[in-house]
């Protein structure tokens, strides 16, 4: 199993309900290293280049306005298979339709507020390790 990094963001909605702990919890139960971490508030800017891929997206003003209400947290997790591994720990989009089990399904209020960020693909997560963490090979090894 090839070792990966990936990036996670603890969004506001969680930060305000006091979920930090209990989400890097589940992550760390999981076999994830920390390997980068800081709390930011992000700008309108930082946002809108984060999620540049869905600008056409219907919900993509929401969304950028979601994560600029309040401060995220941000880090690089490191394990085998650590983008899809991920995303399974964090549970489908809409936390209607997530696991039991899963971040979102336990934790999140609905499908834009939903506690967590995580990479969706190795291209994805270089880009947004760098977009955090410049200082950072988004590779390990
Ligand atoms: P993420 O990128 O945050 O890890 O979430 P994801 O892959 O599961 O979902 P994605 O399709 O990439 O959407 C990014 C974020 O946009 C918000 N969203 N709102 N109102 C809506 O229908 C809607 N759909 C998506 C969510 O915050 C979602 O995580
Ligand atoms: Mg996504």
């Amino acid at each position: 199993m090839p070792i990966e990094r990936t990036l996670v963001i603890v969004k506001p909605d969680a930060v305000r309900r006091g979920l930090i702990g209990e989400i890097i919890g589940r992550f760390e139960r999981g076999q994830f290293a920390v390997r980068a971490l800081r709390m930011v508030h992000l700008t309108k800017g930082e946002a809108e280049g984060f999620y540049a891929v869905h600008r056409q997206r219907p919900f993509f003003e929401s969304l950028v306005s979601f994560m600029v209400s309040g401060p995220v947290v941000v880090m690089v997790l490191e394990g085998a298979e650590a983008i899809a591994r991920v995303r399974k720990i964090m549970g489908a989009t809409d936390p209607a339709r997530a696991e039991p089990g899963t971040i979102r399904r336990d934790l999140a209020e609905s499908i834009e507020r939903n506690a967590v960020h995580g990479s969706d693909s190795p291209e994805a997560a270089a880009f947004e390790i760098s977009y955090f963490f410049a200082e950072l090979d988004a590779f390990p090894g």
